[in-house]
This record gives structure tokens, C-alpha cells and sequence, in this order.
């Protein structure tokens, strides 16, 4: 099978063509690459089986999960977009850390409260989380606004504020007000390629509803510049 790889190294951009023999996932063909014919082929993975999250890539610009991905003839293979690339398929997942920070994606837990089966169950989707950035990778908003919190930490932030157990919903809600949840365009690109089939869009649209119980509202609204960046056209 012939793959095309998009390559990123020593400074220089270059679109590689390897001709691969056998099948198997996306990942064991990288592997054959790197072990037969390219040993300075670079990409990334540690679990193999869709666990880690840590083997995103993109194949002909949709995000996969390389290890669950079977390769058809003539797939383009390039890193995921809008995280700085170290080599070849690897990226630097800093953001992954700066995002959840940012969006204070983490649970304050107050006092001990018992969660019933069916209070666990309504955020168990989003706990499912491997934090691979395909989603992030596949949203448009970065392109044009990469301080954007994106799809990941907002999904998680959903998943926090609608825990029983969490003791900051306020202060939650209030970290996503700005380059948040109102700059979501609601375009669902996040949705199709999450491999846990969690959908952030969804999630941002729970925490836009909360924000107005609470008494937010889009900030870009009265700003000149239309409702977010594609809520609702200009008049
Ligand atoms: S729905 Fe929102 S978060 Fe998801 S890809 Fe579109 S703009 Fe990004
Ligand atoms: S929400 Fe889905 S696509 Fe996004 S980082 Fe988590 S697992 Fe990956
Ligand atoms: S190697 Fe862990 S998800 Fe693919």
C-alpha cells in the first residue's frame, strides 16, 4: 500500500511517499516504515489499543487515532493542527495542559456527597475523555483565535459543573465566558472525529444555557462584531 506522510524535521517541510507492505492498523504500518525502511520517521504512541490518546493524527484532514485507523491506498498522513510540531507526526500537547487550566477544567470537590448510579451516569460520556486534541485539532476557531479554549476543556468543564459533587459551578462558568464558550461557532466539526463519541459541541451548548440561568450573555452581542463567530449573522 502506498502512504503519503507530511514530514516536519531539521527545519524543513517535506511530503514523503512509502510504499508499505501487509495491512494492520495505520500505526503498525508506521512501525513497519520505521523499522524496514525510514528509521528516522518520527510519530507517536504508547498504548496501542485507543486508550492514551497519545497516536492522533490526521489521515487525509480528518483526525484518526492512528492505532485504530486502517489505512486505504494513497492516505495522506500529516500531525494534528494547532499544537507547535516537535518532528515529523509529533506534536507538542502543551495545550492540552494550558486549555483544562484555563478553563479551570478540574473539579473542587466540597463537602462528601453521595452520587446516585443514575447522577453518575449523566457526565460518564465526557469522563471518557483521552484528551487525544483531535477535536481541537478538527476546530476552526483555533485557525483564527488560538487563545480559544476549544472543545476539550470545555467538554470538561461540562462535565465538572454538571457533577453534584463540584463546589465552584460559579467560578466555573465565569472562566469560560471569555474566548469560551461564546466563541464556539457550533459548526460540529468536533463532534464526528472524537473516538469516544463525545460530542463537545453539545456540552458547550449545556454551558451556554447554564451561562444564561446565571445571567451571562455573548459578549460579542452588543461588541459590533456579530454573536461569537458565527452564532448568528450580522444585520
Ligand atoms: S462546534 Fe465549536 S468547539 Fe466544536 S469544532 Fe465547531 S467551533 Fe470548535
Ligand atoms: S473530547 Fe474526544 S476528540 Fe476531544 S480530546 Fe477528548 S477524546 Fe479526544
Ligand atoms: S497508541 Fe494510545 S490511543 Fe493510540
Amino acid at each position: 500500500m502506498r502512504l503519503h506522510v507530511k514530514r516536519f524535521y531539521e527545519g524543513r517541510e517535506e511530503l514523503r511517499t512509502y510504499e508499505v507492505e501487509g495491512g494492520g492498523t495505520l500505526l503498525e504500518m508506521l512501525e513497519r516504515i520505521k523499522t524496514k525502511e525510514d528509521a528516522t520517521l518520527s510519530f507517536a504512541h504508547e498504548c496501542r489499543s485507543g486508550v492514551c490518546g497519545s497516536c492522533a493524527v490526521r489521515v487525509g484532514g480528518v483526525e484518526v487515532l492512528a492505532c485504530a485507523y486502517s489505512p486505504k491506498e494513497d492516505d495522506l498522513i500529516e500531525p494534528l493542527r494547532f499544537m507547535p510540531i516537535m518532528r515529523d507526526l509529533i506534536v507538542d500537547r502543551s495545550a492540552v495542559l494550558t486549555c483544562n487550566a484555563g478553563a479551570q477544567a478540574a473539579m473542587e470537590a466540597g463537602e462528601f456527597v453521595k452520587v446516585s448510579a443514575e447522577a453518575a451516569k449523566f457526565n460518564a460520556l465526557q469522563s471518557d475523555c483521552i484528551l487525544c486534541g483531535s477535536c481541537y485539532s478538527a476546530c476552526p476557531v483555533l485557525a483564527v483565535k488560538p487563545e480559544f479554549l476549544g472543545p476539550f476543556a470545555l467538554t470538561r468543564v461540562w462535565r465538572y459543573v454538571s457533577d453534584v459533587r463540584e463546589n465552584d459551578v460559579a467560578g466555573k462558568i465565569a472562566a469560560v465566558q471569555q474566548a469560551g464558550i461564546w466563541d464556539c461557532t457550533l459548526c460540529n466539526a468536533c463532534v464526528p472525529v472524537c473516538p469516544q463519541n463525545i460530542a463537545p459541541k453539545q456540552d458547550i451548548v449545556m454551558l451556554r444555557n447554564k451561562s444564561g440561568v446565571m445571567g451571562y450573555m455573548d459578549p460579542n452581542m452588543f461588541s459590533g462584531g456579530g454573536f461569537g463567530f458565527g452564532g448568528m449573522p450580522e444585520f
